[in-house]
């Protein structure tokens, strides 16, 4: 069993709520790290879904003979963000600051939430700290802190009516920013990870889950959604993965939660020799209240986990 799960202060956390953030199975993911990162010999880590970075904010922060983090995802509004607050941070922080000013001030909140997110919609392809500043207030202020677009691209969630969220963390922020200086952030689609993956890397795949069920709507992070295709894509990566000798470990939802008989990840994986544990976890963004109990997770990975 690892015996760094006491670890050192992680100073820089996650700035955004995203749906399928790992903050509560940070520990179960931790217990299973390779001893190769333990030890020192991992140079590169990747994270080819980086969301709201949970993990990659543990890593970073524990692991000093780290060189290269390459994070990426598709999500072109995320990159913008993560990457304004790499080389930029003070700029979001003043517009931050004045977007929590005027949402404070205002006699109508909610009329402010529409307005500013008309405005991101309106200008989201200009790339810049304004829109990095927008998502993370949208992403604070917006009802249950998801990320949703529609057909078009445009976001669409409602106003959270939340009474004193805490919009600007300033500190957290630049603490974000310092952490990023290692790392490049890319918006590209996961397979274009595979020119930075070698022997000594290690990577931590995230992907969209595959639904529990035919209504959950986990996958809908972007106009582009994870298909089936897409998850057996990425069963056949992990494959190249391994034979460049790197290290990995994926987690996704456990489809036997809801369907026994669904054998998906013993086909592609665990055929393949790969390992394959189920830990417990709670969902939590979920619109039923029924799905917000404890589900099952898988994390697999391509070496050995003795706990
Ligand atoms: C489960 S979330 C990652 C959550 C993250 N681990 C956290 O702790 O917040 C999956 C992410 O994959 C991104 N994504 C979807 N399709 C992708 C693709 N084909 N390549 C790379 N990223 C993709 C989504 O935009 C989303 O941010």
């Amino acid at each position: 069993m690892h015996g760094f799960v006491v670890d050192k202060m992680c100073i820089a956390k996650p700035f955004l709520k995203w749906a399928g953030g790992k903050g509560q199975l940070i520990h179960e993911i931790v217990k299973r790290l390779p001893n190769e990162l333990l030890a020192g010999q991992i140079s590169t880590y990747i994270e080819p879904f980086i969301g709201g970075g949970a993990v990659f904010f543990y890593i970073v922060q524990q692991f000093e003979t780290i060189n290269n983090f390459y994070l990426f995802d598709t999500n072109e509004d995320l990159v913008n963000c993560y990457n304004s607050i790499k080389d930029n941070v003070e700029l979001v922080i003043e517009a931050l600051h004045k977007l929590t000013h005027k949402y404070y001030e205002s006699k109508n909140s909610k009329e402010l939430y529409l307005s500013i997110r008309n405005k991101f919609n309106e200008t989201k392809h200009n790339w810049s700290v304004i829109n990095a500043a927008q998502l993370i207030f949208l992403n604070k202020t917006c009802f249950n802190g998801l990320y949703r677009v529609n057909k078009s691209g445009y976001f669409n969630v409602p106003f959270g009516d939340y009474k004193k969220p805490t919009i600007c963390n300033a500190k957290n922020l630049q603490n974000v920013s310092w952490v990023l200086q290692k790392a490049h952030i890319i918006c590209a689609d996961f397979k274009y990870s595979t020119r930075f993956i070698e022997e000594d890397t290690f990577i931590y795949f995230d992907p969209p889950y595959r639904p529990l069920s035919k209504t959950a709507s986990f996958t809908s992070y972007s106009k582009d959604s994870f298909s089936e295709e897409d998850q057996m894509r990425l069963a056949n990566f992990c494959k190249i993965v391994d034979k460049k000798g790197a290290k990995f470990l994926l987690s996704n939802s456990d489809p036997q939660n809801e369907k026994s008989s669904d054998h998906f990840f013993q086909d592609h994986y665990g055929a393949y020799g790969f390992y394959i544990q189920k830990v417990k976890a709670s969902r939590a963004i979920n619109c039923k209240a029924s799905g917000r109990g404890q589900i099952n997770e898988l994390l697999i990975t391509n070496y050995e986990v003795n706990l």
